[in-house]
């Protein structure tokens, strides 16, 4: 299976942070932020992963990961000429993914949950796709938010809903077989002139074949604000054993 991180974006929500720099070169902790996308990779067993970004910062990033060496990958990367949503980041994988299942990952998404078990599972499978989900309040309007049968089956993904149908927020990572490509040619641009990530993935559940695994331990998606990128610098620290309550009083 391949891997695909997408690493463009405005990351308007971030500036003046973001106004030279690209968020997914932000420190985390002791690492810029797009590292842990890739060790997620790596750790799930995923040897080829492409990177997408803007033409702005695409220069920067080979900079810094070169072929991936140092994390057991093999590298490639993409550019995005203009922010046109997560499908059509996905869409510039098609020729580097050439008919294999892959996984996606938005590269601010920091989390602690192994994606090994669905990945070598995915793998056993015939078709379909794959959202992960993290049990939260959905009430903020940050994020997509899944609905799923008694089964894991889910039956709908609405993007960041006023009234969300559950408690499973829709994170950012999946997995999809190969008629992913076709599906996002098929999209229509949303109200915020983007091809969606949700709409991409209301096709399988449609279909019956999108499965959920929801996740155990903490997830961030930290491109969404200051707290929750600093949220994931302090889990991180924690983690780490780098940072517990005593620390902080004693600062
Ligand atoms: C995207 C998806 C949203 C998901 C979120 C997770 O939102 O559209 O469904 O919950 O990623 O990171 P965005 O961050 O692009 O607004």
């Amino acid at each position: 299976m391949k891997g695909v991180i997408l690493a463009g974006g405005m990351a308007t929500r971030l500036r003046p942070l973001t106004a030279v720099t690209n968020k997914h070169l932000l420190p985390i902790y002791d690492k810029p932020m797009i590292y842990y996308a890739l060790l997620a990779m790596a750790e799930a067993g995923i040897k080829e992963v492409i990177i997408t970004s803007s033409p702005d910062h695409a220069e920067h990033f080979k900079n810094l990961l070169k072929e991936g060496e140092e994390f057991g990958l093999s590298l490639s990367y993409a550019i995005q000429d203009q922010p046109g949503g997560i499908s059509q980041a996905i869409l510039l994988a098609e020729e580097f993914v050439r008919g294999d299942k892959f996984v996606v990952l938005l590269g601010d998404n920091i989390f602690n949950h192994s994606l090994k078990n669905a990945v070598e599972r995915f793998e056993t499978m015939e078709d379909g796709a794959f959202v992960f989900a993290k049990s939260m309040p959905t009430e903020s309007g940050q994020y997509g938010v899944i609905e799923i049968d008694s089964e894991g089956r889910v039956l709908s993904i609405e993007e960041k809903p006023e009234h969300p149908k559950s408690d499973l927020a829709h994170t950012g990572i999946y997995m999809y077989d190969k008629r992913a490509f076709e599906f996002i040619k098929h999209l229509s641009p949303s109200a915020r002139g983007e091809l969606e990530v949700t709409d991409l993935n209301n096709i399988y559940a449609k279909e019956g074949s999108l499965h959920c695994e929801i996740m155990e331990g903490w997830w961030v998606d930290a491109g969404t604000s200051f707290d929750e990128l600093l949220r994931a610098n302090i889990r991180v620290a924690i983690e780490r054993g780098k940072l517990n309550t005593k620390m902080i009083d004693d600062m």
